[in-house]
């Protein structure tokens, strides 16, 4: 197992670019199934769990393949039914072969994924919306078994806002017979971008990025070329850097569009976020002060970026709560960050952080992943040295995160546990 150590203190500085997003990348790979023709994405970023996708995906039937940056991906055969526990058990989001099969073979054998360090999760709002379109499902030695003998388009009402639900729905209804309506749907621009994907091949599709998205099932979808977006959580997460060490970076390759809510706290908290023609410059303007700070669906402050704005609270004048409301048990880091010296008080969903001075090197330990993120920003500021242990969680989502601070100036090198 690897970790990085990290030796803080030095301000980042200088062009970062931002990665192909994770997020957006594992529907859009899933959304292969259901088309009869080959495909090519661009912008894939190079990370563990775009390569278990495309692993899951050639058990399937499917022939992936990735080379520098593009994944290509191929009809298959015959598709065979069942995403196996092992795969699924690594990475949560093999969930979303469940629609994309049961459109597309009428049957779906797929490993239950089970809970995660950051909290039940639970699938069963993808299911009951499957069952509306005409899909049985039993469990079976931990898997869940999905047949169909044909989906059919059906008005589905989300209890609750689900990204992977909307994402599964959106890929299922695109091939079924009839008119599906997705009410209090998810607007991600992850969501939103796989919408435009299932468009580019074919797909009839309006509303994506509203509550209510309507899509006209077609016959059949055809393969394209298609950029994935970038990654707005790595670039939150560089931002953050940025402020941390009060140095300036410019992020190329920025979804700025898609950044609204982080944007706006972190000027809230004092950080300078200045949209160049060449890029967004970050930098600290002055002293940091704590702000309050709620996770809520898109376009609310996203879920995967409360760890690192946590960690920049740690170091920021006053104090402020983070509430968590997506998530039961998204706090993991914070005992870490409590080793390296920060003032926390965790109380059901919500921490109350007290900024300190400065915080300490320490060795610290990865629960998920972007709770690996903000013990890495926490480490680029601390005095002393910091090692992040159990790492293999940052690199499911991070491309290259060290190889990346490194060249904006940080000490920071990866080595054996
Ligand atoms: C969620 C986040 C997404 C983030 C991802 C990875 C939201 C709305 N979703 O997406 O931004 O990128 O985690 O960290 O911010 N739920 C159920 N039953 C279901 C499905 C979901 O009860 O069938 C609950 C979940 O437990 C959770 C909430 O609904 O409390 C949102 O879950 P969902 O959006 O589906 O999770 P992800 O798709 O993983």
């Amino acid at each position: 197992m690897d970790k990085l150590i990290i030796e803080g203190g030095l301000p980042l500085r200088g062009r970062v670019r931002v990665s192909g997003s994770k997020n957006a990348a594992l529907p859009i790979l899933f959304a292969s199934i259901l088309l009869d023709s080959p495909v090519t994405y661009t912008n894939v970023p190079n990370l563990r769990d775009i390569h278990t996708t495309l692993k899951l995906l050639n058990i399937l039937g499917l022939e992936a393949g990735f080379e520098s940056g593009a994944a290509e991906v191929k009809p298959a055969g015959q598709l065979n039914p069942e995403a196996p526990y092992d795969l699924v058990k690594t990475m949560r989001a093999s969930v979303l072969c469940l629609g994309p099969l049961l459109a597309r073979l009428g049957e779906a054998r797929v490993a239950l994924p089970g809970g995660c360090a950051i909290g039940a999760r639970p699938v069963n709002l993808h299911l009951t919306a499957l069952e509306k379109m005409g899909a049985r499902f039993d469990l079976d030695s931990g898997y869940i078994e999905g047949k169909t003998s044909g989906l059919h388009g059906a008005k589905i009402v989300f209890d609750q806002v689900t990204v992977g639900g909307t994402e599964n729905l959106l890929m299922a209804a695109a091939l079924a017979k009839g008119e599906t309506i997705l009410e209090n749907a998810a607007r991600e621009p992850e969501v939103v971008d796989l919408a435009n994907f299932l468009i580019a091949c074919g797909a009839k599709i309006t509303g994506h990025g509203t509550p209510v998205i309507r899509i006209e099932g077609v016959e059949s979808l055809s393969g394209c070329r298609y950029p994935i977006m970038s990654d707005r959580i790595e670039a939150g997460t560089y931002l953050v850097a940025a402020a941390m060490t009060g140095g300036e970076l410019t992020l190329e390759n920025c979804p700025c569009e898609a950044m609204d809510a982080v944007f706006s706290k972190l000027r809230e908290m004092g950080v300078v976020i200045d949209e160049a023609p060449d890029g967004l410059v970050v930098r600290r303007g002055g002293e940091l002060k704590c702000m309050d700070v709620t996770t809520i669906p898109y376009p609310g402050f996203p879920t995967d970026m409360q760890a690192q704005i946590m960690a920049l609270m740690c170091v920021s004048s006053g104090a402020g709560t983070i509430r968590e409301t997506i998530f039961e048990n998204r706090f993991m880091h914070v005992q870490e960050l409590m080793r390296m010296g920060a003032d926390i008080k965790v109380s059901s969903q919500s921490a109350f952080v007290r900024g300190v001075t400065r915080l300490t090197g320490a060795p610290v330990m990865a629960s998920d992943l972007r709770a690996s993120a903000s013990l890495v920003v926490a480490g680029l500021t601390a005095h002393g040295v910091t090692e992040v242990q159990r790492i293999y969680h940052l690199d499911r989502g991070y491309e290259a995160m060290e190889v990346k601070l490194q060249a904006l100036g940080a000490r920071i090198k990866r080595a054996k546990e």
